[in-house]
């Protein structure tokens, strides 16, 4: 390794590193408490090198490498910013605070954010131990993600470097390790403008693109150790799924070698299901040089099997097995899922039946840590999707997320677009290789997930770059072959025609979409026009009409269109409810016409931004707010479910007549979002209307709104009850208190237990509500939170309500070895208290 040049003055510039590979050699001292102990973890490998069974899941990643020792690497970190950039190695932070991965460098609150805080360089480090057992595997450390570079130094050696905030960093650090005592240490540089996707150089600031992002060891760390000859990189392809005669899955992997191996090797796939052998095969190979090699097997007799389904999401596992002189040296699992997806122009079919795609953009990044949430956190992201707000497909805008989230649509049954990091702009050569490199560790990381039915090798919304998208699609064939790709486009074909008018004359319009060559054409459709509907009762948008000669698919709709609105609990309700009704339109659009595969809109969550329509640092384009509670917009999504699975009744109004609400109470066309046939509304206890669903105006949603002239004088304070009816029985009745006198704070904790492994999180949400539990409008004041027990609290305290007019969160994080029990108690001193308990159990 050269060590680079001292700058004048003896100054070192590691974000220079960063680019160049270099970076200098020096010795450190040693420090700090114990960590990880590699004697423990390579005590599994045995004097004679043999295999025990493969490790259980302590990852809680369904798909990674579940090797003979995979440790998380998640606590015993410090980390401070480097004051002096210029002098690391040589002279580290002045202070360093303790630090549990996931972690974001700077503490932030829900909104406000500001990016100088986190663009500085900062140091983690930590301890490891190794025996001289330990160094005779191969050790592998990783960082599932980083934003954005980071440079590893392990003893104070430069061991690798890593730029762009959205795929794994891994490397090998066998040879930096010695017995004893060792120091990981990585620099992170948290400064924007790098030259990787998404982001794009100086002079643009942070808010040149859309969303913030703030730095650190964001995700998780792992250290592996493997035997010097190892599986790499599974890939279980089902092929012919539909098929039970000729249904099979092609299993490929690398070989990873670091010395000659002599014969016999031999590589074993089995696929399981719930730890019994349903098919295996085995493949003999000469012996081995140093180096990569891929093998190959087939698993057939696959008739049996269930297939994946958004309805029935059958996972099998697939475990591959490295055996060597008749002895298991490594053997790896991943799952896999049987399914056919298949985009067509005539629109979309799952294993075999058509199927509308229903679903909406999700952003990774959440209040006070930015992307550093858990799995557990970020799984719930996947349940809300599926489960409260009915979708069938999400869209990872605009980078690959988080693992846990990728394994719980597995789970769930929640299809999903993966696309690489980009928003806008394209770079220089060197960015454009970062594209690259980009979609191949997605596609090597993620190729397993069933789920995930689309890759998005076609940066967001970027001008048509041929070359670099022959590129990327060449990857996703040659890697995975099994799924189309696409990529949002800002443009229509129709629109531009290749041409541009702008002042300089007509010109190429860059971002013409007639020479799209990925699989799937997916349009951003932002179109501004409406028409009225035929009640008249609403001003609807219209989609534009798909291209017949591509299966089509809209992949973002509504924002913030009749911007600039901001979809806020403090606007208007007449805006909080509209946002309800354009969503409503949008995917009555798509469902109209069997040529559209579906659509996704924008966006799930509210985001944190300092682009555009943003507000106190937030996108409010959400139907969830950036605390994931659901706004009265997701009062469509929430109704859009069989009655049968849960009777829903939303309104989109507030049932409200206090100093806020506009006179005469929620109005002329208040809508219900309901999936009864039938209701009935009783208003201060007397029958009021019978209500069949708007068919007219949203003739292609199932469950279309119920509307209703709630225009009544709420001087006394009537309360609001509404029936709904399937097949003439009753099966739902939901109650509306107009009287303030019996609002409450409602408290509630996602889950009631938690892991203390010093990472593990869960959400604590509270909002005004009436009497019966129905948002309060607007409501503000103060919520004092005072958490007992072995946890901590993440998050705004006292917060304030009134900013998100009546509801917030904050998130409970378990220390690392503390169990016990949790309370949280919240106090609203106009609405008194109300508390919730949970239990943190030992992380085993
Ligand atoms: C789109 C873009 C999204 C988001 C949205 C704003 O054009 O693709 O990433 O910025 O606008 O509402």
């Amino acid at each position: 390794m050269r060590t680079p040049e001292l700058k004048r003055g003896g100054v070192l510039e590691p974000a220079g590193d960063l680019r160049d590979g270099t970076a200098p050699t020096v010795s450190r001292r040693g420090f700090l408490k114990l960590g990880l102990t590699l004697a423990g973890v390579v005590g599994f490998l045995g004097a004679d090198g043999r295999m025990p069974p493969p490790a259980p899941h302590r990852t809680g990643r369904a798909n990674a490498h579940v090797s003979p020792a995979v440790l998380e690497l998640n606590d015993g970190w410090e980390y401070g910013r480097l004051e002096e950039p210029g002098l690391w190695p040589y002279r580290g932070p002045s202070r360093y605070e303790e630090a549990v991965l996931p972690h974001t460098v700077v503490r932030l609150s829900w909104c406000d954010w500001r990016p100088e805080r986190w663009q500085h360089l900062w140091v983690y480090r930590r301890e490891v131990i190794a025996d001289g057992n330990a160094l005779a595997g191969r050790v592998f450390v990783e960082f599932a993600g980083i934003l954005t570079g980071a440079l590893l130094y392990v003893n104070g050696r430069f061991a690798g470097r890593h730029l762009g905030g959205y795929v794994p960093f891994e490397r090998e650090i066998t040879r930096f390790l010695r017995p004893g005592k060792n120091e990981l240490a990585v620099v992170v540089d948290a400064r924007w403008g790098q030259n990787v996707p998404p982001d794009r150089p100086r002079p643009y600031g942070p808010a040149s693109i859309d969303y913030w992002q703030p730095g650190g060891i964001y995700r998780e760390a792992y250290l592996r150790v493997y035997p010097q000859t190892f599986l790499a990189y599974p890939f279980a392809r089902p092929a012919d799924v539909l098929d039970p005669a000729r249904r099979r899955l092609e299993v490929e992997c690398l070989i990873d070698s670091a010395r000659r191996t002599p014969s016999p090797v031999h590589v074993r796939a089995e696929l399981l299901q719930g730890g019994s052998v349903i098919s295996e095969s085995t493949v003999r190979l000469p012996g081995l040089e140093p180096g990569r090699r891929r093998v190959h097997l087939t698993l057939a007799s696959l008739g049996g099997v269930k297939l994946w389904d958004v309805r029935s999401p059958n996972l099998y596992d697939v475990a591959l097995s490295l055996i060597l002189a008749g002895r298991v040296v490594h053997r790896l699992q991943t799952r896999t899922g049987f399914r056919e997806a298949r985009f067509t122009r005539e629109g979309f079919f799952l294993n075999g039946r058509r199927l509308k795609l229903f679903g909406l953009n999700r952003h990774q990044f959440y209040p006070y840590v930015g992307g550093a949430m858990p799995a557990r956190v970020q799984r719930r992201d996947a349940e809300i999707l599926k489960r409260e707000l009915n979708c069938n497909m999400v869209r990872c805008s605009h980078y690959p997320q988080s693992e846990a989230f990728l394994d719980a649509c597995d789970e769930l049954g929640l299809m999903v677009w993966e696309e690489a990091p980009g928003w806008d702009y394209i770079g220089d050569a060197s960015w454009r290789g970062y594209v690259l490199r980009d979609v191949r560790r997605m596609i090597l990381r993620d190729r397993n997930h069933p789920s995930i039915v689309i890759w998005g090798t076609r940066l967001n919304e970027t001008r048509n770059d041929p070359a670099l998208y022959r590129r990327t699609r060449e990857i996703a064939r040659d890697l995975d072959g099994s799924r189309p790709t696409t990529g949002a486009v800002k443009r229509a074909p129709e629109e531009s025609g290749g041409i541009k008018e702008s002042r300089k004359g007509r010109e190429e319009d860059p971002y013409s979409t007639r020479s799209f060559a990925e699989d799937v054409f997916s349009f951003n459709d932002y179109t501004r026009k409406y028409v009225r509907s035929r009640t008249g009762n609403f001003r609807l948008p219209v989609l534009r009409p798909p291209r017949v000669d591509m299966p089509y698919l809209v992949s973002e709709a509504i924002g913030a269109i009749v911007g600039p609105h901001f979809y806020r609990r403090i606007d208007t309700g007449r805006v909080q409810q509209e946002q309800a009704i354009l969503h409503a339109a949008v995917h009555d659009r798509a469902a109209s016409d069997e040529r559209y595969c579906g659509l996704l809109a924008w966006s799930a969550f509210d985001y944190p931004s300092g682009h555009g329509y943003s507000f106190r640092g937030v996108k409010w384009t959400g139907v969830c707010d950036v605390f994931r509670v659901p706004k009265p917009g997701a009062a469509f999504y929430r109704a859009q479910v069989d009655p049968s699975v849960r009777p829903v009744i939303e309104p989109a109004f507030y049932w409200d007549f206090g100093p806020y609400a506009p006179p005469g109470g929620p109005g002329r066309k208040s809508t219900i979002w309901s999936n009864c046939e039938r209701l009935e509304v009783f208003v201060g206890g007397r029958h009021f209307a019978s209500l069949l669903p708007d068919r007219a105006d949203f003739p292609h949603l199932e469950y279309p709104p119920f509307v209703v002239d709630l225009t009544v004088d709420g001087s006394g304070y009537p309360e609001l009850r509404i029936d709904g009816y399937v097949r003439g029985r009753r099966v739902i009745t939901r109650r509306f208190s107009s009287d303030p006198s019996g609002d409450r704070l409602l408290l509630k904790l996602d889950d009631d237990r938690l892991l203390a492994d010093g990472s593990d999180m869960t959400r604590a949400y509270f909002q005004v509500v009436d009497r019966y539990g129905a948002p309060r409008y607007r409501s503000s004041g103060r919520v004092y939170l005072h958490l007992s027990g072995p946890a901590l609290l993440v998050g705004d305290n006292p917060f304030d309500l009134g900013a998100n007019g009546g509801t917030g969160a904050v998130w409970i994080r378990s220390k690392k070895g503390a169990s016990g029990r949790v309370r949280l108690v919240a106090r609203c001193p106009l609405l008194g208290s109300s508390s919730a308990s949970l239990y943190v159990l030992p992380a085993g």
